[in-house]
């Protein structure tokens, strides 16, 4: 069997894939982006998936594994925060191994964003309580003890200010609301004081795309938790999920 597995990252606007080698925790070809269908609804973002799946040569047999931004248990979605509502109760893996004709495995987003940096990014060799906090349209959380996953921590949901705190702030807000860098530093200091106080994490990464410009909001917060960048940034949904398929289809077969 060749140690590559296939990661799709399925976002508000952008449905992301490539073959990813799971040895080197890299893209193993350059990686197809198609619009996400509007409205999101199942089906359409099904039909998506499938045209991106058939734009590559997958071998049979190879696990596809694929990000979504919700609660997911057991392969079906649990919640839509910034999704359409119709994926409420769907089974996810099951609907895209039907249309793809590949085993597909489905993950929160931020846990499989999690899962690439706890293997090959900034998580490397960490013990104890380790959060990955993706910062984008929502906010997004993969909790690890002792580099075990606890999965679907929905962090970015924990009250402030009587509201989920992403809507105060996630990176989309700072953009909509022309924050600049200190004003939304200071909403990130809130909140993370208050992660920081609810599970005195060893470490905190944070990832999501605006992660590149770390140099602008990182310094100014003031934690006692080492707080660090994501290292994969953009790829990091589409390897953990890879990963993460692999390892699910292997357990699947021994069972
Ligand atoms: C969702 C999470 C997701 C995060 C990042 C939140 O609104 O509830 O499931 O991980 O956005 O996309």
């Amino acid at each position: 069997m060749s140690k590559k597995a296939f990661g799709i990252d399925i976002g508000g606007s952008g449905i992301k894939g490539a073959p990813v080698h799971l040895g080197k925790g890299e893209l193993a070809a350059d990686r197809l982006r198609l619009a996400t269908p509007q409205p999101s609804t199942p089906d359409a973002v099904a039909d998506t998936v499938a045209e991106l799946v058939s734009s590559f040569e997958i071998e049979d047999g190879m696990p596809v594994g694929v990000t979504f931004p919700a609660v997911i248990q057991d392969g079906v979605a649990l919640t839509a925060a910034n999704v359409d509502d119709a994926w409420i109760g769907t089974d996810v893996d099951a609907l895209l191994t039907e249309r793809t004709g590949h085993d597909v495995f489905v993950v929160n987003d931020a846990d499989a964003a999690g899962i690439a940096e706890m293997t090959f990014g900034a998580g490397r060799g960490t013990t104890g309580v380790v959060q990955v906090i993706t910062l984008g349209t929502g906010v997004g959380s993969a909790t690890f003890v002792d580099g075990k996953l606890v999965p679907n921590t929905e962090l970015g949901h924990l009250l402030l200010h009587g509201d989920s705190a992403e809507k105060y702030m996630a990176s989309s807000i700072r953009e909509k609301e022309e924050l600049d860098w200190g004003t939304w530093a200071g909403r990130l200091q809130e909140y993370f004081s208050h992660l920081e106080f609810l599970f005195s994490p060893t470490r905190i990464i944070v990832g999501g795309g605006v992660s590149k410009k770390h140099k602008k909001f990182l310094p100014l917060l003031d934690l006692t938790t080492e707080i660090v960048p994501a290292e994969l940034r953009n790829e990091a949904g589409i390897i953990g999920a890879a990963v993460l398929a692999r390892a699910e289809q292997k357990a699947r077969r021994s069972r």
